[in-house]
């Protein structure tokens, strides 16, 4: 039985070093929300999304996704680290698509999809073909399954990403930016491809700068500045109408 609740932050804290990058972060991400974060660059928003996915430890609050704690296991009142295989299982249920692609550069768009279910869940070769195959007909590229990476757009390689994120039929997504590093020709076909998985009930954690996507397709906005959530709500709230001035700075420039 899953719960409402996707994803559960109190208090995250998080240091490199002296460096004091997540203050307290506090947020609740429901079960099929697009859940949208927007703030200035250093802000500590990659490094937040890093840390659902247990590529960085936090220091200090909780973080729990579906009910269950990141990295540890609770057993009374205290906390015990996961093992690495442990956190690996975690892990797989958690999709990842960065601003930069990561294709396998020696593999066509079909093999970086299939790799992974065959990896690191053992599906046969057969049933992870059957799924990339209808993967990436979903995001457009039924004609080019057989082309290397250096043979696609950067649009269509973050679609082979996003396809190849899905393949592991995670229950949730992670997304960091991933229209900004395309030209802008390039973007719409992406977020078409994340519309269409919002509306498929994927709970998504977007980092982005498009505002549109954000009010059209978020069903929350959190503006995060300094580590700490600034203000949050519905997207066509915020947007029109932020209540602090750092929110509305920021606005200023990215609207
Ligand atoms: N591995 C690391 N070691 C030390 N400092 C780091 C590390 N990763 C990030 N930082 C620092 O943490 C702060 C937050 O970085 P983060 O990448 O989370 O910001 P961001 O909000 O994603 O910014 P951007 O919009 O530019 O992507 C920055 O000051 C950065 O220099
Ligand atoms: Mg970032």
């Amino acid at each position: 039985m899953t719960g409402q609740t996707m994803v559960k932050a109190e208090g995250v804290h998080k240091s490199y070093g002296a460096a004091h990058i997540l203050r307290g972060i506090d947020l609740e991400v429901q079960n099929g929300e697009v859940f949208c974060l927007v703030g200035p660059s250093g802000s500590g928003k990659s490094t937040f999304l890093r840390c659902i996915n247990h590529l960085e430890r936090i220091d200090g609050g909780r973080l729990s996704v579906d009910g269950q704690l990141v990295g540890y296991r609770q057993k009374g009142d205290k906390l015990y680290e996961l093992k690495d295989s442990e956190v690996a299982v975690q892990r797989r249920d958690i999709g990842m698509v960065f601003q930069r692609f990561n294709l396998f550069p020696h593999m066509t768009a079909l093999a970086n999809v299939m790799e992974a279910p065959i990896q690191v869940k053992g599906d046969s070769k057969a049933v992870a073909r059957e799924r990339a195959e209808r993967l990436l007909d979903r995001v457009g590229l039924r004609d080019k399954m057989g082309n290397y990476p250096s043979q696609l757009s950067g649009g269509q390689q973050q679609r082979v990403a996003i396809a190849r994120a899905l393949a592991m039929e995670p229950k949730l997504m992670l997304f960091d930016e991933p229209t900004s590093a395309l030209d802008p020709e390039l973007v719409g076909d992406v977020l078409d491809v994340m519309r269409d998985l919002a509306e498929s009930g994927m709970t998504m954690i977007v980092v982005t700068h498009e505002m549109g996507f954000a009010r059209e397709v978020g069903d929350s906005l959190v503006f995060m500045d300094g580590g700490v959530v600034v203000e949050s709500g519905n997207p066509r709230d915020v947007l029109t109408n932020p209540q602090h001035d750092r929110t509305k700075a920021f606005l200023s420039k990215v609207l």
